[in-house]
This record gives structure tokens, C-alpha cells and sequence, in this order.
């Protein structure tokens, strides 16, 4: 029997994400106006033989930051480099990614808004300029400063908060474009075409199950159409239809809201131990044990984009959005209390 060996380097998600990438402005779903212009944009760059201006892509988790910037490499035709904010420690390291670019080069730095200030400043005459001033200590004891000519290149940067971003650093992006969250319609695009991607049927009324508890993002579309099709291979008939869709979910406790466990663990603990707020945010944080940023980068934005919770100045609150999705049992608790 043929062994199957998977390196333990690479997780199923991984080998999964290769396949499914959309690697064109064609196969990308949704997202229309940002694709359009960026079809204008590319196009532009390569008529007059330029690179593309800077790109700052920005927007919630799983929206398709990175997808896009392999796309948009893919479609002028150049080498993507990649690296990610917090990995570029030294300027060093940023003076040698920026000087083995090729011409016309993208390079793309992920988490852009957690790269160190004084790196930030080093990329400002490199957007600018294709140029960089390096210090160097010299032998006697007294630093020097240097410039190193830099190939013509596109700085496509990715973060899922933009407002933490210097405004030097944002005003050098040309193009600046936030993803939004999903239609149904789209997500129900994604999940046929990840099944025809892996040669299992998806019938309609499947998918657009699939597609409105995804919480409007291709990520979590994506995972579910991988678990489904799981259970559709070893207890139903080969086929995602309805009926092992709507099993799957069950076992899954996805619930018919679109919100997932954190979603729910965190409208709980506002509405159950803080009576729906006003609380901070490190508190809730705290009260179910996630990382802040956590909450503010990936719970939050969907939560306050779908009306569950309201930023207040004194704090977030539960909108009654938030109560019925909790259900009967914290609507009782909340009515005795009144
Ligand atoms: N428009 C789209 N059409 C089809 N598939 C998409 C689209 N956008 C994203 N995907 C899929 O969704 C998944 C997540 O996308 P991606 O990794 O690009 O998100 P991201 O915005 O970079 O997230 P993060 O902020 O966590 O880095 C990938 O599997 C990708 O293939
Ligand atoms: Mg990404």
C-alpha cells in the first residue's frame, strides 16, 4: 500500500491554501471595485513599463490581504518577496531584503503595522526614492552614513489595522484599499469553486448555507467547505447537499446566527457578567481568557459591522441584535433581573 507522508511542516490548512488561492483578478471573488481599479492600475504600471505604485490592503482577518498581494504580483508578472512587520528586527535585515528586489519587483509586508518605528523610517526614502541611508559604525569609531540605490519596486503592505499606522507611512501608499466583508451570494461563489477545485459536488442550496455562517469571510467559508466535505465523503454520499450540510453544522456547533464559539463566548460574558455593558475591552478579554488584540482585531469588527455591539466611550454594549443571538435562556435571565 502506498504510504502517504506529510511533512510536518505543513499542515493540511497549508497544502489546502496552495490549491485554493486564487491566483488571477478573475478568480477572485467579490471585492469589485478595488479589482477593477487595480485591473486599471496594473495595467497602467505595465504599459508604461513602471512598477505599480505602493499598495496598503487593509481590513478584518481572512478577507484576502494576502491573496490579493500574490494576485497582484502574479498579474504584472514579477517575483513576490514577502516578509512580515514584526520579523524585521534590524535595518540590516530591511536593507537586504530591499536590495536583492528585482527590478519591478512586489514585495509584501504582512502585519505592516508592527514593524519597528525606526525600520518605518528607513522605508520612507526606500517608497520615495528607491534609495536608502544606512549608518554604519566605522573602524574608528565614528558612524557614517550611506546610500544604497534600490531597484524600482511596489511596497504592497497588509494590516488588519490601519489606524495603527504612522501617517508618513500611510500617505506614501499610492493605492489604499480597504476589504469589506462578503455577500452571501459571493461566499456561495467561494465554497462551488473550492469544490470543483477539489472534484466534489456542492449543490446550491449547500453552499449558500455554507456561505451565511461563514461570518461573511472566504477564511471561514473555506473551513467549513473542508469539514463538510469530510463528513460528506465518510457518512454521506460523496456529494455536499442540504442534508450532510446541515448534519455537519450540528456536529460542528456552527449555529444558524453565523457567529462562532468566540463570537458567542464573548456576546455571553458581556451580556451574562457584565448585563450587557458598558464594559472595556481588556475586561471581556480577561473574562474569556483571549488576547485583546485578539478581540479587537478578528471578534470585534464583525460583531460591530453586523450591529451585536456598540463602542461606546465608556466602553462596549450588547444591542438587543446581541441578546436574541444568545438565545431564550439569557433573555429569561435578562428579563427576571428587570
Ligand atoms: N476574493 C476571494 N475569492 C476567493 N477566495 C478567497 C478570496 N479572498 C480570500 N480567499 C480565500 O480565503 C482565505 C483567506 O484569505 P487571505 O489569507 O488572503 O486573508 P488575509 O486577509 O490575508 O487574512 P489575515 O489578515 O489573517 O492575514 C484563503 O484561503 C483564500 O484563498
Ligand atoms: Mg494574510
Amino acid at each position: 500500500m502506498e504510504k502517504r507522508i506529510i511533512s510536518s511542516e505543513e499542515t493540511e490548512e497549508d497544502i489546502f491554501e496552495k490549491n485554493i488561492r486564487p491566483d488571477k483578478l478573475d478568480e477572485y471573488v467579490g471585492q469589485n471595485e478595488i479589482k477593477e481599479n487595480l485591473r486599471v492600475f496594473i495595467k497602467a504600471a505595465k504599459m508604461r513599463n513602471e512598477p505599480l505604485d505602493h499598495v496598503l490592503l487593509y481590513g478584518p482577518p481572512g478577507l484576502g490581504k494576502t491573496t490579493l498581494a500574490h494576485i497582484i504580483a502574479n498579474e504584472l508578472g514579477v517575483t513576490l518577496r514577502t516578509a512580515s512587520g514584526p520579523s524585521i528586527e534590524k535595518s540590516g535585515d530591511l536593507a537586504a531584503i530591499l536590495s536583492n528586489l528585482e527590478p519591478g519587483d512586489v514585495l509584501f509586508i504582512d502585519e505592516i503595522h508592527r514593524m519597528p518605528s525606526y525600520i518605518e523610517e528607513i522605508l520612507y526614502p526606500a517608497m520615495e526614492d528607491f534609495e536608502i541611508d544606512l549608518v554604519i559604525g566605522g573602524g574608528d569609531g565614528r558612524s557614517k552614513s550611506i546610500k544604497i540605490n534600490l531597484p524600482p519596486f511596489t511596497l504592497v503592505g497588509a494590516t488588519t489595522r490601519a489606524g495603527d499606522l504612522s501617517s508618513p507611512l500611510r500617505d506614501r501608499f499610492g493605492i489604499v484599499s480597504k476589504l469589506e466583508y462578503y455577500t452571501f451570494e459571493e461566499l456561495k461563489q467561494i465554497i462551488i469553486r473550492s469544490g470543483r477545485i477539489f472534484d466534489i459536488k456542492v449543490e446550491d442550496d449547500a453552499a449558500m448555507e455554507l456561505a451565511k455562517r461563514s461570518r461573511k469571510t472566504p477564511r471561514v467559508a473555506n473551513r467549513l467547505f473542508r469539514r463538510v466535505r469530510d463528513f460528506a465523503i465518510v457518512e454521506g454520499n460523496g456529494v455536499i447537499d442540504l442534508d450532510i450540510t446541515l448534519k455537519s453544522l450540528k456536529r460542528l456547533k456552527v449555529d444558524d446566527s453565523g457567529l462562532d464559539n468566540i463570537d458567542r463566548e464573548y456576546l455571553t460574558s458581556l451580556i451574562e457578567k457584565f448585563n450587557g455593558g458598558p464594559v472595556g475591552v481588556e475586561t471581556i478579554a480577561t473574562s474569556i481568557g483571549e488576547e485583546v488584540t485578539t478581540i479587537e482585531d478578528v471578534v470585534e469588527p464583525y460583531l460591530l459591522q453586523e450591529g451585536f455591539i456598540k463602542r461606546t466611550r465608556s466602553g462596549r454594549i450588547a444591542t438587543e441584535k446581541a441578546y436574541k443571538a444568545i438565545g431564550v435562556v439569557y433573555n429569561i435571565g435578562f428579563f427576571k433581573e428587570n
